[in-house]
């Protein structure tokens, strides 16, 4: 996670999930500060590459087009993959957009609006989604489509807001819109404490399923606060145990599907991936609904996941916090290294 202006102390954890890193934005200037200014600080891109290529430097304030925002960012998240995608360094035409800001999720705060923006205004707390073919959030200002930012939970922190958007809204269409989970079901989730792990575990749970996750030994206490009723280390300890099967498996963590996690959902149910497409064959071999999804932004359900945060339900697991100056090396390497779930 970025922070500009919030830093806050970070992680309950000493893992990493790492699309919760927050980057924070320190500094002075007030919203209303915004037309006599015509730089501000950011980190930016002039060719494409990894974490090494990323710059602090001064960089033009957007411009606010009269459906536009401008918001002043009080914290940014790191999605780590964005760097390698086609879409970070190329408009939706295909032309290179180089200099590029990264990091598409944010908190701040309205600074100024375009002149068709009527229900937002100057010093609304707001948080939101950024298209990743539009520059992104690691600035002290970025503006968008009124249409990307919805008020913030307030209840939350900067920082901690700045974490939900892209993996909340994951988890939410993972659970809710793509596996219609039911009241009483059970469901299994593989990384619960990853980014959108320890997010889908707590809305499985708010959807009042009885949820399973996995994780390692030292998250165990995190995970199970999160509200899974049971943590296991591995697909395989979870076949072990000898439990009925579980309506809806997700898997949240990269690479293919593991092979046990078919045999773990019960004919009928469904499985979920976010990473890569599953192997359908196998998904019918065992009488499954295989399941593969892109986000996609929604206001209507950030409204919804504000409401659940500003609820007490939800809570977001914050790896680290660093300066926007140190940006780069959130999309470095995870301080840990990963091990099976
Ligand atoms: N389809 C979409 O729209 C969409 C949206 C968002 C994210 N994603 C993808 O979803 C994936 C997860 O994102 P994230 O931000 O949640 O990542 P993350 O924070 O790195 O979390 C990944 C989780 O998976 C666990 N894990 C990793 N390898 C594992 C293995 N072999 N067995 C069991 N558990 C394993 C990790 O456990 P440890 O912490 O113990 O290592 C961690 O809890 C990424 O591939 C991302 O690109 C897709």
């Amino acid at each position: 996670m970025l922070s500009l202006r919030e830093p806050v102390p970070i992680s309950h954890t000493q893992r990493c999930p790492a699309s919760l890193l927050t980057i924070a934005l320190k500094g002075t200037s007030s919203h209303k500060v915004r037309s006599a200014m015509s730089t501000m600080k950011a980190v930016r891109a002039h060719k494409r590459g990894g974490p090494e290529v990323l710059r602090y430097e001064d960089a033009p304030v957007p411009e606010v087009g009269a459906n536009e925002v401008l918001v002043e960012v009080n914290a940014a998240a790191v999605t780590p993959g964005e760097l390698a995608w086609d879409e970070t360094w190329q408009s939706a035409d295909g032309a290179d957009r180089t200099p590029i800001i990264p990091s598409h999720e944010f908190s701040g705060v309205i600074a100024q609006v375009g002149g068709d923006v009527r229900s937002l205004t100057p010093g609304t707390q707001v948080y939101g989604l950024i298209d990743f073919n539009h520059d992104g959030a690691a600035a002290e200002y970025v503006s968008l489509p009124q249409e990307g930012v919805v008020p913030r939970p307030v209840r939350l922190s900067h920082v901690e807001s700045a974490a939900l958007p892209l993996a909340a809204l994951t988890a939410w269409q993972a659970l809710a819109d793509r596996a219609r989970v039911q009241p009483g079901e059970r469901v299994f989730i593989q990384g619960g404490a990853g980014g959108v792990g320890s997010l889908a575990v707590q809305f499985a749970k708010a959807l009042g399923a009885e949820v399973t996750a996995t994780a390692i030994d030292d998250d165990v206490p995190l995970v199970k606060t999160l509200g899974a009723a049971g943590v296991v280390p591995s697909v395989s300890a979870a076949r072990s145990r000898g439990e009925p099967l579980f309506d809806v498996l997700l898997n949240t963590f990269g690479g293919p599907v593991p092979v046990e996690s078919y045999g773990l959902v019960r004919p009928g149910g469904r499985l979920v991936t976010l990473a890569q497409p599953l192997d359908q064959s196998m998904a019918e071999r065992h009488g499954i609904q295989g399941i593969f999804f892109v986000v996609a932004s929604d206001p209507g359900e950030l409204r919804r996941i504000t409401d659940l945060a500003e609820q007490g339900k939800l809570r977001p697991v914050i790896a680290r916090t660093l300066p926007l100056a140190d940006a780069s090396i959130a999309y470095g390497p995870p301080p840990a290294p990963r091990r099976p779930g």
